[in-house]
């Protein structure tokens, strides 16, 4: 079909980001994301906090989205939703918005599946001569709840080809961050403190996982026992060596994340890396997969840090690839938490 001129609104709510976002043919025209603090002082996303804020939220974000895009909503051509996985009641306002929406507009909805929004974010453009992948390529999705490593075919054929046994990337930082008495989400500062510290100061634990499989839960413990032992003998032991700790911390979780990368990028022979997910903002991750595109002659895409969070550019995205192949959902469709790809 002629896919000129397709304007696709996306909503994303799977956590604690209401997210909606204009995109046509495309190019991004819109993208609005409010995040939520309330969180902040219970150390972690309430659920229930999330969805009331997801509901005073969403109707004045899709309307600034549509707004900032400078179209009209009768300009749109689908509602594309982020149907899972994530937080029950929080996908349920997006999900029952977008239903609303395209039920007063006349106009089809389409699921996303919030982890094909990560992989495909790299389509998004904003300017018309942005570069995009070439398929193949390998994405390394690492977020708060995922650590994958997916071989992307096509918009509609991905394959996770290994995943995290236990913990997530992200979660690895948060809760050794949360040992190091660090406020939540503790991923960005680990990232803050590793910029002043020495990376070979301390030795944690890397996995011995056969395959493309990752495992996070041992370094964690590693870390925990690190600072237990030398707590005993210096009670000031984390705040003297806090930038030290952060650093070696971080090394170790690249270190596990470029050694997973590199047998994949061997056994699929891609000529193509991504990065996506909260955890891809990290600029010492950033930096290693940098490096080692350059030196194994690869093209490395790392998204702009706007586009690490979760967003609804993403969501209208593939949203979008889904329009094109005329994959629209039923309104019986209902949110789910847990899903693989
Ligand atoms: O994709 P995301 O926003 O949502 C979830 O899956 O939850 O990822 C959030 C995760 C958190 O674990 C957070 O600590 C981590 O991404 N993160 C970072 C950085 N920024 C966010 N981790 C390390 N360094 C960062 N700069």
């Amino acid at each position: 079909m002629n896919s000129k001129n397709v304007t696709i609104l996306g909503i994303e709510s799977s956590c604690d980001d209401t997210s909606a976002a204009v995109i046509r043919d495309g190019l991004l025209l819109s993208n609005v994301i409010a995040s939520q603090s309330v969180h902040q002082e219970y150390g972690g996303v309430v659920p229930e906090l999330a969805s009331r804020a997801h509901q005073q939220n969403i109707v004045p974000v899709v309307d600034a989205a549509i707004k900032r895009a400078g179209i009209d909503r009768n300009d749109l051509d689908a509602v594309a939703f982020t149907r899972g996985p994530g937080l029950l009641g929080s996908l349920l306002v997006g999900t029952s918005f977008a239903k609303g929406m395209s039920l007063g507009l006349r106009i089809p909805i389409i699921e996303v599946n919030h982890l094909h929004g990560h992989v495909l974010s790299h389509f998004v453009r904003e300017a018309e001569d942005d570069r995009v992948p070439d398929f193949p390529y390998l994405t390394l999705l690492i977020s708060g709840g995922n650590s994958q490593l997916v071989l992307v075919n096509n918009y509609n054929d991905m394959t996770i080809i290994g995943q995290t046994i236990d913990d997530a990337a992200g979660e690895a930082f948060d809760k050794c961050a949360k040992v190091m008495g660090l406020p939540y989400p503790g991923g960005p500062h680990i990232d803050r403190l590793a910029a002043e510290g020495n990376p070979k100061r301390f030795k944690f634990a890397k996995p011995r996982i056969p395959g493309l499989d990752y495992s996070f839960s041992g370094l964690k413990t590693s870390f925990l026992y690190t600072l237990r032992d030398n707590i005993k003998t210096d009670p000031d032991f984390i705040q003297r060596n806090l930038a030290d700790l952060a650093a070696s911390l971080q090394k170790t979780i690249i270190d596990i994340l470029l050694d997973k990368l590199d047998k994949a990028v061997k056994q699929t022979h891609v000529k193509t890396v991504a990065i996506g997910g909260g955890v891809s903002a990290n600029s010492g991750v950033r930096k290693a997969v940098e490096e080692y595109c350059r030196d194994h002659n690869l093209t490395a895409f790392i998204p702009k840090r706007s586009f690490t969070t979760d967003n609804a550019a993403m969501i209208a995205m593939a949203g979008y690839f889904k329009y094109l192949d005329r994959e629209f959902c039923p309104y019986e469709a209902a949110p789910y938490a847990r899903v693989t790809m």
